[in-house]
């Protein structure tokens, strides 16, 4: 997914504009958006925003950002959403992976009553919200096989730590929130799940936001997420693959299926290919919407 846009899910009007903003996926959102007065009403408009959603193609994927497992709010969230089987929930302020399968085990209630296959609906978490879960980065790894993408967010940080600011004078993150990107990074890698770079709130100035998804393209990040629909298209032209890469990462996996599963090292124009290059050519291709293992095997990529 390239672009996540965050709806508050208390607003019926956004959730319709959001629909057709372009963004792969939509954020309905519980938590900070949503005041405590209004986050009984925000549950039911975004059931029904979910359940209702016309699969209009192209369909943009629904998950509910649900409130903290500390707050006491989160089993209610889950009760109203999950029977109108979001595509994932996402977590805020995850501490851990005990958190993970905390939230896990509540949606397996909730998908028994409502009748839908256990395993349904996925999760996404912000790990980067505390000190403790950027502490306990390492422990995201293996815990669910619901968890599908790790994000990270700058503000709730900077409140935890007491920092009065995230960025420096010349508008670039701190030291701790650099750090916070990076273990994002990391831990996504170690999972095996999507990297999501955090919001630019800056919803006006394009020009900052393209150089930032173009830095997070360049260090493993599969998307942003978006605060503004007009942010989406700037979002998702960063993190689509150029023709050219495609063509060549196709070619790459082609050799290396035609090779067999103990082909190390392979040549393609007069180039060395080792696994690395065949895991890159793998991520290239899941960006485009490929699926690598689906290609056609070809001995002769090399002699196009
Ligand atoms: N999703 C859907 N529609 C949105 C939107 C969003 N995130 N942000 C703005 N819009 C809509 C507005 O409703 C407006 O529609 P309208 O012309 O039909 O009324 C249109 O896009 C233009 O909006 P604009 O006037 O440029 O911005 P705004 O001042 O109305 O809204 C924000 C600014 C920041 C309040 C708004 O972008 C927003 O709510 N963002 C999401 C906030 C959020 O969810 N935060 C939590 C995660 S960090
Ligand atoms: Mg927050």
């Amino acid at each position: 997914m390239r672009s996540l846009l965050f709806v508050p899910g208390d607003s019926s009007r956004k959730m319709e504009k959001a629909a057709g903003s372009g963004a792969d996926a939509l954020i309905l959102d519980l938590e900070d958006s949503v005041s405590l007065s209004r986050k009984a009403e925000a549950r039911e408009l975004v059931a029904d925003f979910v359940a209702n959603a016309g699969r209009a193609f192209p369909a943009p994927r629904l998950i509910v950002r649900v409130n903290a497992l500390d707050t006491g709010l989160t089993d209610d969230d889950l009760a109203a959403v999950i029977r109108a089987r979001p595509d994932a929930i996402l977590l805020p302020k995850a501490g851990s992976g005990a958190d993970i399968q905390d939230l896990g085990a509540r949606i397996a209630v909730e998908e028994a009553e409502a009748g839908l296959d256990e395993g349904a609906v996925l999760i996404h978490a912000l790990m980067t919200e505390s000190a403790g879960g950027l502490l306990q980065a390492g422990s995201f790894a293996g815990k669910s096989k619901r968890l599908t993408a790790l994000a990270w967010g700058a503000e709730d940080l900077a409140a935890d730590i007491g920092a009065t600011s995230n960025k420096d004078e010349a508008g670039l993150y701190t030291d701790v929130f650099t750090m916070a990107r990076s273990l994002t990074l990391l831990a996504a890698a170690q999972s095996g799940v999507e990297a999501v770079d955090t919001v630019f709130t800056d919803f006006r100035d394009m020009v900052s936001l393209k150089k930032e998804c173009l830095a997070a393209v360049r260090d493993g990040f599969s998307g942003k997420m978006a605060i503004h629909p007009d942010q989406v298209p700037v979002i998702n032209a960063a993190f689509t693959p150029a023709q050219e890469d495609v063509e060549r990462a196709i070619k790459i996996l082609a050799l290396f299926a035609a090779a067999g599963p103990e082909a190390g090292v392979l040549s393609l124009d007069g180039r060395m290919l080792d696994r690395p290059h065949l895991r890159q050519a793998e991520r290239i291709a899941r960006r485009a919407g490929l699926d690598p293992a689906a290609l056609p095997a070809r001995d002769d990529a090399d002699r196009d």
